[in-house]
């Protein structure tokens, strides 16, 4: 049924262009569809209803969502991308210059990011549905966006988040067949996957940005560099109006000045705040749900690290569980708070010892060292002392009578 797909798209530019009279030939052909396909003539309505709307945004989630992706289509040029489109590839060896994730295969969960970022994020996508809006006060949206901040904290996960919500596959570079030892094919190499980019609709993908898009006055490598850079640099130019373009990068500081100043959106990525924090633990936990103290224990715990850290962790506890986790209640993790928290705790020593890095410097230090250090400072970061038993593995009043006393003797 190809040539349906060419019917709604004709139907798209029709409503665009004029609307009345495309209105009245699809309502036309809706009503000959009928009688012979009701499934393609409810299409047709629906588009009409999407399509060409000169109003702002439609009421549900869902087919806002749609008309974003329809807009993003309807004004990108270009060939669909199919599964047997052939890869572009570096000529000397072969390797592929990019992959494709495609829209069907694409997450459509957004990563956690704080509550105004993520509003930002939305009105980046919001300004494709009023493009028409946009284009008639002489504005365009935004095409080019790049995302930078420490490592795990959602960079790619939000690329490819942006492409499954404009419905677009997602073409991400591969610097293993990017970037090349021989003198002349990176640059080479850069141009090809631009043509491709350029050549059907899509989001460009350009992930550990910083390898191709280093400060021109790097001194070592500077004419293979400057070359590279200045392919880059005219590769986004022409780009323009073409696609969606995303880079993401954990180093921006070595980035050429000229390449930053070619993106409209600058997004910093930072690492997740505490409440945040919170609702990625609770992500990552589930289908477990984490008891109070438990949560207040990995809150405390997990001080200062990324998204990706945390899922790391939450995992290596979600193993430990099952191996470790005495007290199971038909296979499934006991509720008895004394046996999770002390299990909790053994999991996050594992873990302070087989992923120190992860850690911040104090909490690694207490995680490694004796229960009662590690108590002690507990109690003085407001957990009470019920909390604090239920971690150790100890009675309220033996952490009273233990803890306490030691307290008072270091405290005094
Ligand atoms: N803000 C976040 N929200 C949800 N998941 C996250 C977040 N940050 C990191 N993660 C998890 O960590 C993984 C790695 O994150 P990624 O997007 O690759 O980070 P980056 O590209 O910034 O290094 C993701 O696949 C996701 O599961
Ligand atoms: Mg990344």
């Amino acid at each position: 049924m190809d040539y349906f797909d060419i019917v709604l798209t004709l139907g798209r530019i029709a409503l665009d262009a004029d609307r009345p009279r495309a209105v009245q030939q699809l309502q036309r052909l809706q009503t000959e569809l009928v009688k012979i396909d009701p499934e393609q003539a409810a299409k047709i309505a629906r588009m009409m209803k999407t399509a060409g709307k000169r109003q702002p945004m439609s009421p549900s989630g869902l087919e806002e969502m749609r008309a974003t992706a329809d807009s993003a289509k309807r004004r990108l040029p270009g060939e669909i991308l199919s599964y047997s489109t052939p890869m572009p590839t570096d000529k000397e060896t072969g390797a592929p210059l990019a992959s494709v994730i495609f829209p069907n295969e694409l997450s459509s969960e957004p990563p956690l990011l704080g509550t105004a970022l993520a509003e930002s994020i939305e009105d980046l996508l919001r300004e494709w549905q009023l493009a028409a809006e946009l284009e008639r006060i002489g504005a365009t949206p935004n095409t080019r966006a790049l995302l930078y901040g420490a490592p795990g904290v959602g960079k790619t996960k939000l690329a490819r988040y942006l492409a499954h919500k404009l419905s677009l596959p997602c073409v991400e570079a591969r610097l293993d067949g990017l970037v090349s030892s021989f003198l002349g094919t990176t640059a080479r190499n850069i141009g090809a996957l631009f043509d491709f980019a350029n050549r059907y609709q899509c989001v460009l993908f350009l992930d550990e940005f910083d390898a191709i898009a280093k400060a021109r006055d790097d001194a070592q490598e500077v004419g293979e560099i400057k070359r590279v850079v200045n392919t880059l640099l005219q590769s986004i130019d022409r780009r323009n109006g073409r696609g969606f373009t995303v880079a993401a990068t954990n180093h921006e500081h070595l980035l050429d000045t000229a390449v930053w100043r070619r993106f409209d959106a600058r997004v910093f990525i930072p690492m997740p705040d505490a409440e945040t924090r919170g609702r990625l633990l609770d992500q990552f936990s589930r289908p477990l749900r984490l008891q109070d103290t438990e949560r207040k224990f990995l809150m405390w715990a997990t001080e200062g690290m990324s998204g990706a850290d945390l899922e790391t962790l939450i995992e290596a506890g979600k193993r430990f569980l099952v191996l470790h986790g005495s007290g199971e209640e038909d296979g499934r993790p006991t509720r008895d708070r004394m046996v999770r928290g002390r299990t909790l705790l053994q999991a996050l020593r594992r873990q302070a010892f087989l992923n120190s890095r992860m850690f911040e410097s104090s909490r690694l230090a207490l995680l490694a060292g004796d229960n009662a250090a590690l108590g002690n400072a507990l109690l003085s970061a407001s957990f009470t002392q019920r909390e604090t038993g239920e971690l150790l593995g100890l009675s309220q009043s033996a952490v009273s009578r233990k803890l306490r006393g030691q307290q008072e003797k270091s405290g005094g």
